[in-house]
C-alpha cells in the first residue's frame, strides 16, 4: 500500500531526509522519482548529510554514480536523467547493492523509472509538485524496506508533521 506524505517547504523535505537517514541500513536500495525540481536532490543532500557525510553533494551528472564513502554508511548516489537508455542498460547496478565489488552501503537512484530492471527490494520515493509544496508517495517492496517503510511513518509522525 502507498503512502503519502505531505512536504509543504524545503525543510519539510529535509526532515524526510532526516528521518531516512535513521532507517535506511546498509544494502537499502532508494529509488527516487518525479519531475525536475520536485526535490529529489534536496532529499538525497539532507539524506547523507545526517549520514555524517560532510562532502557536498551534486548531482552526478558527468559520472555515472557519486561515492560517498564518509558517512555511517557507504553511500552511492546515481542520477538517470541525462542517459541514454543504453547507457542505463550498461550501468551494472547490482553489483552496488549485492556487496561483493563495493562495501554495502545505501544505493538512491534519481530518476529511478528509467531502470529497465528493478531491485528485488527496494523503497520508491516519488515527488510530486502541489500547489502546497511536495507530495511524496512512499511504496516498498520485499520484508525488510516494508519494515523500514513502517519505521520512517512511524518517525515521520513523531517529527510533528502529519501524513495525509
Ligand atoms: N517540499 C518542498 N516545497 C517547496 N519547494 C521545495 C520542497 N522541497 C524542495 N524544494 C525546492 O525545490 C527544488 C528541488 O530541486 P532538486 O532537489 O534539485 O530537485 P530534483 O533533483 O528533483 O530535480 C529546490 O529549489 C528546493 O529548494
Ligand atoms: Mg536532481
Amino acid at each position: 500500500m502507498p503512502q503519502w506524505i505531505e512536504l509543504p517547504d524545503e525543510t519539510a523535505t529535509q526532515n524526510l531526509g532526516a528521518v531516512l537517514s535513521r532507517s535506511l541500513t546498509q544494502g537499502s536500495v532508494l529509488l527516487l522519482n518525479g519531475d525536475l525540481g520536485s526535490g529529489k536532490t534536496t532529499l538525497v543532500q539532507s539524506l547523507g548529510s545526517n549520514l555524517g557525510i560532510r562532502e557536498p553533494i551534486v548531482s552526478p551528472t558527468f559520472t555515472l554514480v557519486s561515492e560517498y564513502p564518509e558517512g555511517r554508511i557507504p553511500l552511492y548516489h546515481f542520477d538517470l536523467y541525462r542517459l541514454q537508455p543504453e547507457e542505463v542498460e550498461e550501468l551494472v547496478l547490482e553489483t552496488y547493492w549485492e556487496g561483493d565489488e563495493y562495501p554495502l552501503g545505501l544505493v538512491a537512484i534519481e530518476w529511478a523509472e528509467r531502470l529497465p530492471y528493478l531491485p528485488a527490494e527496494y523503497l520508491a520515493i516519488s515527488l510530486a509538485i502541489v500547489e502546497s509544496g511536495r507530495r511524496a508517495k512512499l511504496q516498498a517492496t520485499g520484508k525488510h524496506h516494508q519494515q523500514m517503510l513502517q519505521q520512517v511513518l512511524a518517525e515521520w509522525q513523531k517529527t510533528g508533521t502529519q501524513p495525509s
